[in-house]
């Protein structure tokens, strides 16, 4: 019966290439519809990044990264050296209480981090004022680049009076309580960060994307094609990069094709109805998603799943996180030891062969979904853009650990983009997804060179 179950599991997580073209072309009229006036389900945020680099940008500045799983501070100098950057950086955890605690715990643990930092580097001896990129990676509304009202938290976070909030003041507070000569120059989201830092040293980089935690792309749009900024009267070629948001594609339900098990991740989420594209994707669900299968089908009378085996372990929510997926898909076929004990050592769980098989295929057919949608997004980007040809810088913890996650996304864009098959495995693809710079590092520095440059040159 097993068999019949990988089945019924494979017809619900297969994304074929029609429907994977449907999801596309719908995404293409989502990002116009998040331009427009009357704007949609995805935000289409634009960000007051308004230039790609030359890679002549020079000068030392300080980055923040926010991110969600770790905190990271960094001292960038943009060297003399055409794209050439040195960079010192240390990570602080992100203690989990404070993503569901209050807002002036977090800008204090925040300040803290960036104190500590300056006073160990004993920057401050060096430079009278710091610039500051801050890479905050969450949906903000910015009127100007250092500005942003928090829309709404995203990635579990649930930190009470920060959404609706500028967040910029609420950092300044805090930096101002401890004197630490910081000007917060520019607020960054990581997948703009990305899509400039990529852009640096390659010219062709035209998206910036983030499988990791959260899932979501930044590309430069034209200031004529955002209905949304017509009062600003910026002239129509003017450079615009948008932070899409994507995550949020498909929160009313039209087309994607969600499982029982995606809404039960979006129901027991803080944000219910929110980031429905996301939950499908990003490396916070993978391992709910596959958790919350296997918990179905033990608790199933017809399907035999760790049969008289206590599975208390298995029922506690997001106890799995995409690592342990990875894992699992990193283990031979051939008899699949290490998943057995990793479900042995962390779930206390003893799984036959058979179940074995299951689970291998279940992470398969989680992962290979996850791949697939988020080339969906890349292909929109493009088409809408008429891209037939173009780089696109990725990081992430999904993109840079998760086994297969660059092929199966490759192999995805072929399909929905009609490309013949290459006659040379070593050809390039006329879209390539490639390993990015360090967005939220030397990304966020340049932009905050960039922001410099402009309010010099009296723009
Ligand atoms: C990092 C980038 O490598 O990846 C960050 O520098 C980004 O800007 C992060 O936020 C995303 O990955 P994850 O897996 O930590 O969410
Ligand atoms: C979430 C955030 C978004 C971020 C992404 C990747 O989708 O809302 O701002 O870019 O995660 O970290």
């Amino acid at each position: 019966d097993l068999l019949q179950e990988i089945k019924r599991l494979e017809d619900l997580f297969t994304v074929d290439k029609a429907k994977l073209k449907k999801i596309t072309d719908h995404f293409v009229s989502e990002l116009a519809k998040g331009l427009s006036k009357e704007g949609g389900s995805i935000p289409m945020n634009p960000t007051w990044c308004m230039s790609f680099p030359t890679g002549f940008e020079t000068g030392r500045f300080l980055a923040l990264d926010m991110g969600g799983t770790n905190l990271r501070v960094c001292e960038i100098t943009l060297t003399d050296e055409k794209s050439e950057f040195e960079i010192l950086q240390s990570k602080y955890r992100m203690p989990e209480e404070l993503k569901s605690g209050d807002a002036d715990e977090l800008w204090e643990y925040v300040a803290d981090c960036v104190q500590q930092f300056i006073e160990t580097h004993k920057l401050t001896d060096e430079m009278d004022t710091l610039h500051l990129g801050f890479t905050f990676s969450y949906p903000a509304t910015q009127n100007y680049i250092n500005h942003g009202i928090l829309q709404r938290w995203t990635k579990g976070f649930d930190i009470k009076g920060v959404e609706g909030e500028d967040v910029v003041p609420m950092f300044e507070a805090a930096i101002a309580k401890r004197g630490v000569p910081i000007h917060l120059t520019a607020l960054v989201n990581d997948t703009t960060g990305t899509l400039i830092a990529s852009a640096y040293t390659d010219t062709r980089m035209k998206i910036g994307c983030i499988f990791g935690t959260g899932c979501n792309a930044a590309y430069m749009e034209d200031c004529g094609s955002i209905p949304k900024l017509a009062h600003m009267n910026l002239p129509p070629e003017t450079p615009m990069a948008i932070n899409c948001e994507w995550g949020a594609f498909d929160n009313e339900g039209k087309i994607l094709p969600k499982t029982p098990y995606d809404v039960i991740v979006d129901q027991d989420s803080p944000r219910p109805g929110q980031q429905a594209f996301e939950k499908m994707i990003a490396g916070l669900y993978l391992g709910e998603i596959f958790r919350l299968v296997l918990v179905d089908l033990h608790d199933n009378k017809n399907v035999h799943i760790f049969e008289g085996q206590n599975i208390d372990k298995l029922r506690k929510a997001y106890t799995l996180d995409s690592s342990f997926l990875s894992m699992i898909e990193e283990d031979p076929w051939e008899n699949l030891s290490e998943t057995k004990d990793l479900f042995q050592t962390k779930l206390l769980l003893s799984a036959t062969h058979p179940e074995l098989e299951l689970i291998r295929r279940l992470a398969e057919l989680i992962g290979t979904r996850a791949a697939r949608l988020a080339s969906c997004g890349v292909a929109a980007i493009c088409k809408k853009k008429g891209y037939e040809t173009c780089h696109v810088g990725a990081d992430g913890s999904v993109f840079n650990k998760y086994p297969h996650f660059k092929q199966r996304g490759a192999d995805a864009l072929r399909e929905i983009l009609d490309w013949p098959e290459k006659k040379n495995p070593k050809d390039e693809d006329p879209i390539e997804i490639l390993a990015a710079e360090d967005g939220s590092g030397v990304g966020a520095a340049l932009i905050a060179a960039l922001t410099l440059e402009r309010v010099k040159a009296g723009n």
